[in-house]
């Protein structure tokens, strides 16, 4: 019944519940898979095509979207997969949804016949908070004490949860969203669990972004509003909503680092804008994150730099971190099988 090479055997359904089962306290089992599978897409060990995006409706808002994000992530335990997530900017208001839904489909990779299908926008969002934290080791500056959190959904959410797990020289977290009721939450939930970390509510974004060494974005915004004027020396900023950051950020930086230059540089995001412009190129952008992660390039060097990390998000380590709670699953036996 869970042989993934017998093409009769079941299929693995693992909902909500059962992944924040399998994958138990702490983002650790994220962050793990995350490291590891930067490092196999620095080594060239993925297959990654170019999501396509889904939209149908004429000017629909940036964040009314579906996307396909199919990936192999080889190594020594290689696996296929497709991340399917859904996004409508307002069915938090109409519909009292999360605005992001998604699931995620495990392939074996000899038979590529489905052996997993899972509720995916948890994986999603713990990822996400992963990739920044794997970021913030190399790109912070070490002992950081001040978060700021610009945005504060789902996303932002666990970014400011998964950062204050991994990096408790944290003392202060600055956050802002223009929905005051979402700031206050979040303000609560690191108050309950952090009690020792000082949690503020900025009066608006600059004076967020100001405060912070390492600075993150979790908005929806579909115009830039964050300038280079606003970092100051030796921050971090994790641009994870992609749109937030002005063009000047992306040419002041002392280092521009993405995730993979190919995915960023497309659907007319700001790197894709300053390229179309012609000025910015792949030779201005510092590294891939991989390429930190497996040492072949540097990390921060000094405490003066002001790096701008810009993760446009990569099917690699969806699959990768769904692989790691299909596996934990297995283990623990959680989920349903299925009968194909
Ligand atoms: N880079 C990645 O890998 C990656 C992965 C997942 C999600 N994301 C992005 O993260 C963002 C947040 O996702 P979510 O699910 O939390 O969305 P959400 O809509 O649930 O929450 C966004 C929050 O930002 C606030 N907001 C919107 N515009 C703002 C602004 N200009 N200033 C301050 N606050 C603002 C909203 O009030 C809301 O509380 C989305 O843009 C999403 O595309 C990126």
């Amino acid at each position: 019944m869970n042989d993934p090479r017998d093409p009769s055997s079941g299929l693995l359904y693992l909902s909500r519940a059962d992944v924040v089962a399998a994958a138990g306290a702490g983002s650790g089992v994220f962050v793990d898979a995350v490291s590891e599978a930067l490092a196999l897409h620095a080594r060239g060990a993925v297959a990654q095509p170019l999501k396509p995006y889904l939209r149908w409706r004429a000017n629909s808002h940036i964040a009314d979207r579906i996307i396909a994000m199919p990936a192999h992530v080889g190594g020594e335990q290689p696996m296929a997969g497709l991340k399917w997530i859904g996004s409508k900017h307002d069915n938090p208001e109409r519909h009292g949804l999360e605005r992001a839904s998604a699931l995620i489909v495990l392939n074996d990779p000899e038979t590529h016949y489905p052996v997993a299908v899972m509720e995916g926008s948890l994986i999603s969002a713990a990822r996400t908070a992963a990739v920044t934290a794997v970021a913030a080791r190399y790109l912070a500056q070490p002992g950081f004490r001040s978060l700021t959190c610009v945005g504060c959904g789902p996303i932002g959410t666990s970014q400011v949860f998964t950062l204050l797990e991994h990096f408790p020289s944290v003392t202060t977290v600055w956050l802002y969203d223009v929905k005051e009721s979402a700031a206050i939450a979040l303000t609560q939930g690191v108050a309950a669990h952090h009690p020792k970390v000082d949690v503020q509510i900025a009066a608006d974004s600059e004076s967020a972004v100001r405060a912070g060494d390492v600075i993150v974005t979790a908005t929806v915004a579909d115009e830039p509003w964050l300038p280079a004027a606003w970092l100051r020396p030796g921050s971090l900023l994790c641009n994870v909503s992609i749109m937030d950051a002005a063009k000047d950020v992306f040419l002041s930086a002392d280092k521009v680092v993405v995730d993979d230059w190919d995915q960023c540089n497309r659907e007319g995001k700001i790197i894709h804008q300053l390229t179309t412009e012609g000025s910015f190129s792949r030779e201005q952008l510092h590294a891939e994150l991989g390429e930190i992660v497996i040492g072949s390039r540097p990390g921060r060097e000094s405490d003066e730099e002001v790096i701008l990390l810009n993760p446009m998000g990569m099917a690699v380590i969806d699959v990768a971190c769904a692989k790691a709670i299909y596996y934990r699953a297995r283990q623990a036996k959680i989920g349903t099988w299925l009968s194909r």
